[in-house]
């Protein structure tokens, strides 16, 4: 078969295979968009992560050179690549986790949702294939709009009977990520010291750090406090603007996705108090999808936490979310009920 690795096809087949379903310490990790800016190096930090036994990657264009390459790394997950959307059900299989970073990215003077028509269609699709071949798979949604993309996915798993709101989660960890170094850069830190909540959504506005509940504990000036969420809310357009029409974040973006992932694995796997924050489906505000810390466990997000006490600056900015998030919501609704 054309989707295995060299080595499996060659001479490894039998004993690649046994290593594959017999290895129960491991999960199995499709990553749909596998050669892309993103999906490229997420698939090398993912073959390099010891929970993964199996990593299939699809994509509709180049998947056999990067699964050929990727599949030299000497550990211990075993590589597939599937090309095209004739092996998109063989490609999600019997998966445990599956990453979506398939789509366009933005450029320079776009919006998140400018991306929306090109992009909802293509979520749709791969969630259509994910109901379909493994409806109890952990979904990891990177794909933009993402506070469109999530309700798309979650309306497509109604449809089809499948959907379980705590196995479909919305990736804002890179907005996590900036703000931990932000905040740190201004309190003079190791970033790998501080967390920074932050919940709404993953657009602008929407993206609401919690400043006030930094750990460790620390004040703000309001200058720093306008300087931190200006920064963290525009990242991903600094981005964009130093890429100059090349794309958008891919190597952060890889980082966040394989530091989420991961927690997805060690809550599967059972370990306790792993926490991160997540766009979910939620009843912490009247909004049906939401941005917040989540506990994460055998089951998948297993506990929602509330926002926690806010300031007024804080209430200001979530006021100012919700409002584009209900947009933004509704919008991934209509577009599979239209
Ligand atoms: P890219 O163009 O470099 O890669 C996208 C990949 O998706 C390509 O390889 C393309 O062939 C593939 N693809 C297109 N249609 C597909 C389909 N139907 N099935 C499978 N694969 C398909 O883009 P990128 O820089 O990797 O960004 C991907 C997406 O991630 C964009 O929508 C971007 O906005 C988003 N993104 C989200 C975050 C976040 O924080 N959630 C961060 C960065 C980027
Ligand atoms: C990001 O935050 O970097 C991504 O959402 C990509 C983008 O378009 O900004």
């Amino acid at each position: 078969p054309s989707n295995i690795s060299r080595t499996e096809d060659r001479v490894g087949l039998e004993r690649g295979i046994c290593r594959a379903k017999g290895g129960s310490a491991g999960f199995k990790v499709a990553i749909l968009g596998a050669a892309g800016g993103i999906g490229q190096p997420l698939a090398m930090l993912m073959k390099m992560n010891p929970l993964v036994s199996v990593l299939h990657l699809y994509d509709v264009v180049n998947t056999p050179g990067v699964t050929s390459d990727i599949s030299h790394m000497d550990t211990g997950a075993v590589v597939r690549g599937f090309l095209g959307q004739q092996q998109l059900e063989e490609a999600l299989t019997g998966m445990d986790l599956v990453i979506i970073p398939a789509g366009v990215p933005r450029k320079p003077g776009m919006t998140r949702d400018d991306l929306f028509n090109i992009n909802a269609g293509i979520v749709k699709t791969l969630c259509e294939g994910i109901a379909k071949c493994c409806p109890k798979a952990i979904v990891n949604l990177i794909s933009n709009p993402v506070n469109s993309t999530v309700p798309i996915a979650a309306e497509v798993f109604k449809k089809a009977g499948t959907f379980n709101p705590k196995r479909l989660l919305g990736v804002t960890m890179l907005d996590v990520v900036r703000a931990n170094t932000f905040v740190a850069e201004v309190l003079g830190l190791d970033p790998r010291e501080v967390d920074v909540p932050v919940v709404g959504g993953h657009a602008g506005v929407t993206i609401l750090p919690l400043l006030s509940q930094v750990k460790p504990p620390c004040s703000f000036t309001p200058k720093e406090i306008d300087y931190l969420t200006d920064r963290i809310q525009n990242g991903g357009t600094e981005v964009v603007e130093a890429k100059a029409g090349s794309g958008s974040a891919t190597l952060s973006m890889a980082y966040a996705a394989v530091k989420f992932a991961d927690a997805c694995l060690r809550g599967l796997r059972g370990d306790a108090g792993i926490v991160e924050c997540a766009y979910v489906a939620s009843h912490v505000t009247e909004l049906p999808f939401f941005a917040s810390k989540v506990r994460i466990g055998r089951t998948g997000v297993e506990e929602i936490y509330p926002l926690g006490p806010l300031n007024e600056y804080e209430r200001v900015g979530l006021e100012k979310a919700k409002k584009e998030l209900a947009a933004s919501i509704q919008k991934g609704i209509s577009f599979v009920n239209k």
